[in-house]
């Protein structure tokens, strides 16, 4: 039997065991997938102890990306992000991937929204901002990234090639212009509040929020009553687990099948 797992901390409220679990199913394949709450003072340990068990792989999640980063060898393009979601255990060794990132990019090509040439606002500049921002770029988009704290948009921005920061002082000016606008902040989790002035919406934006805790943030209520298209935070959440289960299993995964599961447990 091949075990997987996520490792974080918390990890008991994860989400990614019931939507791993429908995929392996669905596919035959005898495989466990369980939840591991690393301590963060022994996370380099747990990770060298899961390749010693023969762990298959492993979905990483907070405060873990970046210990994962120094852990597993990721490829070029994740070597910018500084982050790693997924760690596939080969026989050459622990591989690093950032399926958050190219995870949101399928989400929006699930919606048929093509980020090529378009101009898009990422709010935030912490990790979700991060992954976002370098997806869109390599997506083709023209980046904005506006963020409370002005400084951190600026330091983000100088690492995303033809990307600008901005404060949130910014962000309607910003939005007028803008085809996408994604909420990477903490901002409406668990309470009804919204980054963007309600104001600012229009019907060409689309919106996506990274937040799915609750699935219709009002940062998505509100782009959605000014017409814009919107894609939930769940998409993300789904898409990096497709990623996960393609790169571990080198099957197509059975996306319709995780998203119910996972839908099903929101
Ligand atoms: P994550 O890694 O999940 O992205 P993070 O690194 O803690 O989390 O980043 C949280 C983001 O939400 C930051 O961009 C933060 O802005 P600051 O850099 O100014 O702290 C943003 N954020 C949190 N609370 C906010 C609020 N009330 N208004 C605006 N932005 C907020």
């Amino acid at each position: 039997m091949d075990v997987y797992g996520i490792i974080g901390n918390p990890v008991e409220h994860s989400l990614s065991p019931p939507m791993h679990e429908a995929a392996f199913r669905e596919h035959g394949i005898d495989a466990k997938y369980v939840t591991f709450e690393a301590d963060p003072d022994r996370i380099e340990e747990a990770f060298r102890g899961a390749d010693a068990l023969g762990i298959d792989g492993l979905t990483v999640t907070l405060p873990f990306k970046h210990d994962a980063f120094e852990f597993a060898e990721p490829d070029e393009q994740i070597r910018r992000v500084g982050a790693v979601n997924t760690i596939d255990f080969t026989e050459n060794g622990p591989v690093g991937y950032n399926t958050d990132m190219t995870g949101t990019l399928r989400a929006f090509e699930h919606h048929d929204v093509n980020l090529k040439d378009t101009r898009a606002v990422v709010v935030g500049a912490g990790g979700a901002a991060r992954a976002l921002a370098f997806g869109f770029e390599d997506a083709g988009a023209d980046v904005q990234i506006a963020n409370r704290t002005a400084s951190k948009a600026h330091d983000l921005a100088d690492e995303v090639p033809g990307a600008t920061g901005h404060g949130l002082e910014d962000l309607s000016d910003l939005m007028a212009d803008a085809d996408v606008v994604a909420n990477a902040t903490s901002v409406g989790l668990e309470s009804d509040e919204s980054v963007a002035p309600a104001d600012a919406w229009h019907r060409d934006l689309v919106a996506f929020d990274a937040v799915y805790k609750p699935l219709e943030t009002r940062f998505l209520t509100d782009a959605a009553a000014a017409g814009a298209q919107t894609i939930d935070g769940a998409w993300m959440l789904l898409f990096q687990g497709v990623g996960a289960f393609e790169t571990w299993t080198g099957e197509d995964a059975p996306v319709e099948t995780m998203n119910g599961a996972l839908r099903s447990h929101l």
